[in-house]
């Protein structure tokens, strides 16, 4: 007599989400946006999407870090009228590539794609790529700005170099050695693709196509098409030298294979500079002005404390530069910390060379614990939370 509960609740429960189902298609396409502070380009972005997708099913995720200029209303208004456009709204976060992945994560779609919401990607060209991955001929299809030509109109001289460095640095590796565009911020991707590659990602700053096409765990059938980058047409680009280093910490990222922070890598080269800095110094004052050695190898170790400082500052940190104050107290600091790290790295190294361990291990085993302690404890105090900025 008595219908378990479950068989009688699980008919209903399916047949209220099917007649949901046969009014709106499931998406096929999902495009990610990422937006930060891009108000006055979003309507006509809108609209030109769905106007380009045009007999698609699709959906529009705008991922938005919460941009001061309220973009995120502006679309959830869109998003009221039209159930296909929807707004993630990321708060007290920011990242290009990040907000890219999550809005990827956000989807049932088979096919992802990425586009900026700034007008300089054609969207026209989505049906295209959509077409490519559908056949099944590629995993991946990048719109590309250098098929054509290499030449982007309205670019000044820098943003075109700074373009063209990162294209070079980043087809030295292998993986990308083929692309012309491995840069490109105008890509589709299919789920199953995303889904092999994601738990790997970096998710670092601006270039979440270099970090898929080297977190992949077997290389992705790539296919490139050409289009016409645009002009801006309002609005600021959010591409700077942090941006830039992020690129560079990135690439570090997946040459190591994720196994030395990237971060430590470029203390490390600094490091490495800083040793220069100090012989140069240290020959200049005795062989040229004629020091003791002793206040010569004092002189010539603040010269590359100094050094170091300021390079890792601009560098290796450039996202939590210090400025002015908390410039001079983060030297100070620096110097202090590293003085200890010295100790510690002639400490090691006595101690194995007592051991009848050979000088060159020795060395560098007291080097080796030097950087790692001037790396955790600066990044701590001199560049971490505790550090006024
Ligand atoms: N959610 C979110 N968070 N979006 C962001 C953030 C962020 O922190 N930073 C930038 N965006 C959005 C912008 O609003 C824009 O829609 C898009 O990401 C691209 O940002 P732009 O500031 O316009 O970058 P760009 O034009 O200089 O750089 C483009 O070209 C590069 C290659 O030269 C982008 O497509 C890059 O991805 C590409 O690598
Ligand atoms: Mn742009």
């Amino acid at each position: 007599m008595h219908e378990p509960r479950q068989r009688i609740l699980e008919p209903a429960h399916t047949r209220r989400f099917a007649t949901i189902r046969d009014r709106i298609d499931p998406p096929e396409l999902a495009v990610i946006v990422p937006t930060f502070n891009e108000r006055p380009n979003l309507r006509e972005l809108l609209e030109r999407l769905v106007a380009a997708l045009e007999g698609i099913a699709f959906e529009i995720i705008v991922v938005d870090d919460d941009s001061p200029d309220g973009s995120a209303a502006l679309v959830r208004e869109f998003a009221a009228r039209d159930p296909r456009v929807r707004c993630l709204l990321r708060v007290g976060r920011r990242g290009l590539a990040s907000a890219c992945i999550e809005g990827m994560l956000a989807t049932t779609a088979p096919f992802l794609a990425v586009i900026d919401a700034d007008l300089q990607h054609d969207e026209r060209l989505l049906p295209r790529m959509l077409d490519e991955l559908r056949s099944g001929r590629a995993d991946l299809v990048i719109a590309s700005r250098y098929l054509e030509s290499d030449r982007v109109p309205g670019w000044t001289g820098e943003r075109r170099w700074l373009s063209r460095s990162g294209t070079a640095l980043a087809r030295a590796l292998p993986r990308l050695r083929g692309l012309s565009d491995p840069l490109s911020g105008f890509f589709a991707i299919s789920r199953t693709a995303f889904e092999s590659t994601v738990r790997r990602l970096s998710g670092l700053g601006f270039k979440l196509l270099v970090d898929i096409l080297l977190s992949a765990p077997a290389p992705l059938r790539t296919v490139e098409l050409p289009y016409r980058f645009g002009l801006r047409r309002s609005g600021s680009s959010k591409l700077d030298a942090r941006v830039a280093v992020e690129f560079v910490l990135l690439l570090l990222d997946k040459v190591l294979g994720g196994w030395v922070p990237p971060r430590f890598a470029l203390f490390a080269a600094v490091g490495g500079l800083g040793v220069l800095v100090h012989l140069g110094v240290l020959s200049a004052l005795r062989e040229g002005l004629g020091f003791a050695f002793l206040e010569a190898h004092i002189a010539a170790t603040i010269a590359a404390m100094t050094f170091n400082f300021a390079l890792n500052n601009e560098l290796t940190y450039r996202d939590r530069r210090l400025r002015g104050i908390a410039w001079l107290r983060g030297w100070m600091s620096f110097s202090l910390l590293c003085s200890l790290g010295a100790f510690a790295n002639v400490g090691v190294a006595a101690t194995l060379f007592a051991e009848d361990e050979p000088w060159l291990l020795a060395a560098l085993a007291g080097i080796l614990v030097g950087a790692v302690w001037n790396y955790a404890v600066t990044s701590l105090y001199t560049w971490g939370d505790r550090a006024s900025r």
